[in-house]
């Protein structure tokens, strides 16, 4: 199964990212998180790719593009992916219809979470994420059972960098400019299902679970 998950900045991506490769045994992509391991081990990548992130800004395409080409072409994408946070832009989007062709696929699902923007401000800036194994919190929203500690491996909480308001801000800015024609590219080519991201966490993974057929109602 070859996925596209796509929202907003805080949408909830890396949230359901988590649940859908736990039940479909696909490898999570996500290109924000390649760009975070980058930038920890100090590599060339990083270097390039930290000025934009701290800014909030996107990446450019000619460096995303290159990662994800080369990330595809491992063995454990045979059987499918799920792309998380790419593509960002029509420029990556055409990009990987052109990778995928080459393999002879063609992605299955774009899912679309849809969250009112209202919202996405204190999604972020309470979000918490364990250092050791990338879970995700929300200290109102999902709050690990103890504070601090991550549930799943006891590992540290920390907060993203680029979760402070200022960055957020420029986020939002920057994401919902690239949004619609990208929407429109995908609703064109059939691809696109829309997902309410406004409701429980369990309930939009239901969703998605439906409409990816592991839920039968
Ligand atoms: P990336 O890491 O992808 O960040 P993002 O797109 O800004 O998305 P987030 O990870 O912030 O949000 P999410 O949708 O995963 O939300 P989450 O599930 O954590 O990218 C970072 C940077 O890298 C970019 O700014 C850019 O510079 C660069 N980059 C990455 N990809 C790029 C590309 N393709 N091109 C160019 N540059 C690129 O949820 C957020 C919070 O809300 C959590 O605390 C969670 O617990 C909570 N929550 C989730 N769901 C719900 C719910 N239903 N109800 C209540 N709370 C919820
Ligand atoms: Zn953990």
């Amino acid at each position: 199964m070859d996925l596209v998950l796509m929202g907003l900045p805080g949408a909830g991506k890396g949230t359901q990212a988590e649940k859908i490769v736990e039940k479909y045994g696909i490898p999570h992509i996500s290109t924000g998180d390649m760009f975070r391991a980058a930038i920890k081990g100090e590599t060339p990548l990083g270097k390039k790719a930290k000025e934009y992130i701290d800014a909030g800004n996107l990446v450019p395409d000619e460096v995303t593009i290159g990662i994800v080409r080369e990330r595809l072409g491992k063995d454990d994408c045979k059987e499918g992916f799920l792309l998380d946070g790419f593509p960002r832009t029509v420029a990556q989007a055409e990009e990987l219809e052109n990778i995928l062709s080459e393999m002879n696929r063609t992605i299955d699902y774009v899912i679309n979470i849809n969250v009112d923007r209202n919202k996405l401000m204190e999604r972020l800036t309470g979000r918490r994420v364990c250092r050791n194994c990338g879970a995700t919190y929300h200290v109102v929203f999902n709050p690990p059972k103890e504070e601090g500690v991550c549930d799943k491996c006891g590992g540290e909480l920390y907060q993203r960098e680029d979760d402070n308001e200022k960055t957020v801000g420029t986020r939002l800015e920057v994401n919902i400019k690239q949004q619609q024609p990208l929407l429109d590219f995908y609703e064109e080519k059939g691809y696109l299902q829309n997902i309410s991201g406004d409701q429980d966490i369990n309930d939009v993974f239901k969703d998605i679970d439906r409409l990816l057929g592991g839920l039968t109602k």
